[in-house]
């Protein structure tokens, strides 16, 4: 049975930001209410009214996952693992983005699967591309031509999916009897343990824990026999499932990951009644370091208009009545406003310069990555700020 124990408000679809703030264009501006329940049958957290995917997936999608160097360096090594442990003749990515992960193949061994045209424009001139939303349809006219393929990836993708059983049936379609399937995505337990809220957008119809996936894949003949924890996205987990008549044994770690996750009480509705205090304690926390920033009359700005920010955002109704803007080095968000809560966003040459003296972390994901690069900020004394894993000036 679904129980909702979160509620984030109203929020914007994460991914429109807008071109222009014209009182047309924000009558078009799009929102849903951002609920979140717990199924306590298969320990599924998921959005409890998922968006229309073809209002979200469009060709202005602004996520390009090359944007970051830790991204670009974790799906290269990503590669070289799965590679040497499965040796796959044929490579398939579900939401392939802008090729960061397939670039690092053959170009002859690999098929691309992404619905954002935009997106799907970028890589078909390098190899095969399907711009299309995966479905059991898609895996059909995949097999026309190809053989069943035996490694099928799909990093941050999954899990924006409504319909899982579509998606696991026209996984099972296309793969090779021994085919693997290896999804990544948020890790459940890590968000609960770093309070990170705004891992809760549209796109995130589902945050899977271990304990959900072993439990949803069964029900398509299909078997997680392996996990890894990894550092993307603040805590994410890597999957590894196979069909039932597979060749792959369960690993030990897996089995210490589900105990881990069953100790954390990720099968109990209580931890997440408990999270969703912790969770507005830190709007509270927020609201009332902003405020005191802006007593002491300091310039804040948002570093990274990501769309974990939007979340907090329209959940804390922080906008222009705290930030001067938002800096990004991503070119198509750069001049447009944050969804929801309008607020500019600059290219970081232009907005991260001399007069900013606190940073939001929006992009608090590459922390590390991003203090090395503003160590001359830190030096003369520019402070960042976040909420990731409390409220706390860093
Ligand atoms: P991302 O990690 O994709 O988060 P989300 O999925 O919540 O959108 O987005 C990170 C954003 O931060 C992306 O738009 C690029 C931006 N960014 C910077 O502006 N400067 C940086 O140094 C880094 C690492 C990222």
């Amino acid at each position: 049975m679904k129980k909702i124990f979160l509620n984030l408000g109203k929020q914007p679809i994460a991914n429109s930001f807008l071109s222009s703030i014209s009182k047309n264009s924000l009558q078009k501006e799009y929102f849903y209410k951002l609920k979140v329940c717990f199924d306590t049958e298969n320990f599924l957290v998921s959005v409890k009214d998922p968006v229309n995917p073809k209002i979200q997936y469009t060709d202005e999608y602004a996520h390009r996952a090359s944007e970051s160097e830790t991204m670009r360096n974790a799906f290269k090594l990503t590669a070289k693992k799965l590679h040497e442990r499965f040796k796959p003749k044929k490579v398939m990515e579900i939401g392939s983005n802008d090729g960061v992960f397939l670039k690092n193949f053959k170009k002859n061994k690999v098929i691309a699967v992404e619905p954002c045209k935009n997106l799907a424009n970028l890589t078909r001139k390098k190899f095969k591309t399907y711009p299309s939303f995966w479905d059991k349809k898609l895996s059909n006219k995949i097999l026309i031509k190809n053989s069943k393929i035996d490694l099928v990836f799909s990093s941050n993708t999954i899990s924006h999916i409504p319909n899982l059983k579509e998606t696991f049936e026209a996984v099972y379609n296309i793969l090779s009897d021994n085919g693997v399937l290896v999804i990544e995505d948020p890790s459940l337990s890590s968000i609960l343990k770093i309070n990170s809220y705004d891992q809760f957008y549209d796109e995130h119809v589902y945050v899977f824990s271990a304990l959900s996936i072993e439990s949803i894949v069964k029900k398509y003949n299909l078997k997680l026999f392996d996990i890894e924890k990894i550092n993307n996205h603040g805590g994410s987990l890597r999957y590894y499932i196979c069909k039932n008549k597979g060749n792959y044994k369960s690993t030990a770690r897996l089995k210490k990951i589900l105990s881990e996750e069953k100790t954390q009480g990720l099968n109990n509705l209580k931890t997440f009644k408990n999270f969703a205090k912790r969770v507005h304690k830190s709007k509270q926390q927020l609201i009332a370091l902003l405020k005191k920033l802006k007593q002491k009359n300091k310039k804040i700005i948002s570093y990274g208009a990501t769309y974990k920010s939007t979340t907090v955002f329209n959940y804390c109704k922080i906008g222009t009545n705290f930030f001067h803007y938002v800096t990004d080095t991503t070119k198509n968000k750069q001049g447009k406003f944050t969804p929801g809560m309008h607020i500019p966003i600059l290219p970081p040459e232009i907005g991260f310069n001399e007069s900013v003296d606190i940073a939001y972390l929006g992009a608090w994901n590459f922390k590390k990555e991003i203090m090395k690069k503003e160590k001359e900020f830190r030096k003369r004394g520019g402070k960042f700020i976040t909420h990731v894993p409390k409220v706390k000036i860093i």
